[in-house]
């Protein structure tokens, strides 16, 4: 393989060719590779067909300058090595040479000693400079493929979770027979919903857990009063308002779902201190639980129940209507009224078909297979 060192070669612009000859025998009797230009035009019809790693120029020549050319030089590759000849007293293009991008310069009559020194020490530095660009652009490719690699993990990861939540959540549901797919469609719900509040991406997958899993605490209510189809005793109502709780300590200590706990434990509580469990007002319950409020009444009001039908989404509607400022935190009643009906009951088809029933008995079987 062929090194850049190797590849290395060296255009010599003068115009008296005498001084060309001198340095391209000098150069190549180093072992470098030389070719040599009578002007800077000759020299960028050169420099247009083949790759340079260094330049050594005459400031001054007939048509157009050594500085001009320099900056046609750097304007084509940067990483090109400019040595300018100047004349012994004209410091003042010596230094413009240096500001425009050269990385030497050498004073006539020079020493071929001393230019030899300038091209060695001109070609290290580009060396180095092109070895410092490649390990940048290695860096940064590296980085980009594990970000790449990191992203997919997570990508896994969060799957992992939602396949894991959903078949808890399915298995909750279908406990409660009659409100199959409910937990799906609430959440579905307070994300569209949410949409309205500016919430950002972390914020809404925390919301959307917590609305999956406002029931979790249900777990914890017995049979006998979760199933009852008749209304509850005062007794049972005091055990049926603890599933908030319940379900918060059963989600704060798991750190990716404590978040969505405070959902958990607000999603009863109402705007006007009148929920449970804690009796929360206003803005003191999180912004995710009176979202969640408003579309869990939409919920439960258009599912059956074992002590009545659905009833239609017009009368839900006109609930969430009229308990704004007492149930429901009005700016939130009112960027769902803002909502056109049909684009509820495309949610409330759309989950339905990929939930509910059978196939939600068929997924948790399948899963729990999966894992056996
Ligand atoms: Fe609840």
């Amino acid at each position: 393989m062929i090194s850049d060192s190797d590849r290395e070669k060296i255009l010599i612009v003068d115009d008296e060719e005498k001084v060309r000859t001198i340095l391209l025998s000098h150069l190549e009797n180093g072992g470098t590779n030389c070719v040599t230009a009578s002007d800077a035009f000759d020299a960028l019809k050169k420099i247009k067909n083949q790759r340079f790693s260094l330049v050594i120029s005459d400031v001054m020549m007939p048509g157009m300058s050594g500085i001009e050319l320099l900056r046609l030089v750097k304007r084509q590759d940067p990483e090109t090595a400019f040595i300018m000849i100047t004349g012994l007293l004209d410091l003042n293009t010596a230094v413009d040479s240096l500001r425009t991008g050269a990385y030497d310069f050498i004073t006539k009559p020079f020493e071929l000693l001393a230019v030899r020194r300038a091209v060695d020490l001109a070609l290290e530095r580009r060396r180095l400079l092109i070895q410092n660009r490649c390990h940048q652009e290695d860096l940064e490719r590296k980085v980009q493929e594990r970000t790449f690699e990191l992203n997919d993990a997570l990508y896994d990861v969060e799957e992992s979770y939602k396949i894991t939540l959903e078949a808890l959540v399915m298995a909750l549901d279908a406990r409660e027979h009659e409100t199959s797919a409910h937990s799906q469609r609430v959440r579905e719900y307070t994300l569209t919903l949410a949409q309205n509040f500016g919430l950002n991406h972390d914020e809404l997958v925390q919301l959307g857990r917590g609305a999956l899993l406002h029931d979790v605490g249900k777990i914890g209510v017995r049979d006998s009063i979760l199933l009852k189809p008749g209304k509850l005793t005062d007794a049972e109502w005091v055990e049926m308002k603890k599933h908030p709780q319940i379900g918060y300590e059963i989600l704060q200590n798991i750190e990716f779902l404590s978040p969505a706990a405070k959902i958990v434990l607000c999603h009863q509580e109402r705007w006007d201190g009148n929920g449970y469990p804690n009796g929360m007002s206003g803005t003191d319950i999180p912004l995710g639980a009176r979202i969640f409020a408003v579309v869990d009444t939409l919920d439960a009001m258009t599912s059956d129940r074992p002590y009545r039908k659905a009833l239609s989404f017009d009368r839900a509607l006109e609930e969430i209507r009229s308990g704004a400022g007492t149930q429901f935190d009005p700016q939130v009643a009112e960027a769902f009224l803002a909502i056109p009906k049909d684009a509820w009951l495309a949610i409330y088809a759309s989950v339905n078909r990929k939930y509910q029933n059978q196939a939600c008995i068929d997924f948790i079987c399948s899963t729990s297979n999966t894992y056996q």
